[in-house]
């Protein structure tokens, strides 16, 4: 198999490195950089990582590195082709996406400087939230082009959809297919017409309000799952998404996934970074797919697109 490249991932919690041990195992990059500000942590988990690796047979490095908001640090990073941010704090019980706003920006926007100080023609995955402000904050604090900054929503929350789905009727998850657009927050969309089991419309399957409560349950999914934790948030199903999109960059695979990606003119939306289907290669976000919705649906996106504006307008005096 043959490996090159370098791919980050900035934050060394339970987000960061799980995503920074799933990349690891798809064994196609040369390395992998975990960092964290909390000294000797990336060391740490790289040094525990690496020693996994005759055992699940992969030979990509995990190289971790103690950086600081200052910029110490960041050449280890040097010239990656992606880069993953998860830094900053999780919610606590209670919590919304977007209570982390004020302490998140901060970190956020040093971050992306010195990452775009290091690397500076890398594609950019934001997973810190809130997540559709804080993919909006990158873009500004690197100027990088907007399709090389993208976030990771759109997976975890349609996979989550999927689970759901799957779980009720009782059937493999492989044979569900769904879909979630918006913000990754209280204007989520998840598009039950966009939704088959064995190519069968969900709608024939399962009642109106049974629809419904799973919709719901998706658009709460990531507060349901911080509510049993009582410390910390997802980071299994969020990991897995954030890392399958670093791939599809990494492959120039030209897949189709729902990302937070910059909308200018689809869906008669224009200027925000929202939830949408997008190609993705190696340029990042390679154009946004408009698929068939229905006039409901429209108006739900138009609606999230207009929720998220005014925050993401917001970010940059933060
Ligand atoms: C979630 O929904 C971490 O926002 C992420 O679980």
């Amino acid at each position: 198999m043959s490996r090159s490249g370098k791919v980050t991932v900035v934050g060394a919690g339970f987000y960061g490195s799980t995503t920074a041990l799933r990349l690891a195992e798809y064994d196609i990059f040369e390395t992998v950089v975990l960092t964290d500000i909390l000294e000797g942590k990336p060391e740490g988990l790289a040094l525990d990582m690496n020693q996994s690796r005759s055992i699940e047979g992969f030979e990509t490095k995990i190289v971790g590195a103690t950086t600081t908001a200052e910029g110490a640090g960041y050449e280890a990073t040097a010239n990656s082709e992606v880069v993953v941010i998860t830094a900053g704090l999780p919610r606590k019980p209670g919590m919304s996406r977007m209570d982390l706003i004020g302490v998140n920006a901060g970190i956020v926007r040093s971050v992306a400087e010195n990452i775009a100080k290091h690397s500076p023609n890398a594609v950019i995955i934001v997973v810190s939230n809130p997540l559709d402000e804080m993919t909006a904050l990158t873009q500004l604090a690197t100027s990088f082009p907007k399709n090389r900054v993208m976030g990771q929503a759109g997976m975890l929350d349609t996979a989550r959809f999927t689970n759901f789905v799957a779980e009720e009727l009782k059937v493999p998850v492989s044979s569900v297919k769904t879909l979630t657009l918006g913000s990754h927050g209280d204007t989520m969309v998840p598009v039950p017409s966009r939704c088959t089991v064995n190519g069968k419309p969900l709608t024939e399957l399962l009642d109106s309000a049974k629809i419904e409560s799973l919709v719901d349950r998706t658009r709460n999914g990531g507060a349901e799952v911080v509510a049993l934790l009582k410390t910390g948030s997802a980071y299994y199903a969020p990991s897995a998404a954030a890392a399958r999109m670093a791939k599809a960059v990494k492959e120039d695979s030209g897949e189709v996934m729902p990302v937070c990606a910059w909308v200018d003119g689809e869906y008669g939306i224009n200027g925000v970074y929202l939830g949408v289907e997008a190609e993705i290669g190696k340029s990042g976000v390679r154009k946004v797919v408009e698929s068939a919705l229905t006039a409901g649906e429209v108006e739900a996106l138009k609606a999230a697109a207009e929720a998220v504006r005014a925050k993401q307008a917001d970010v940059k005096d933060l």
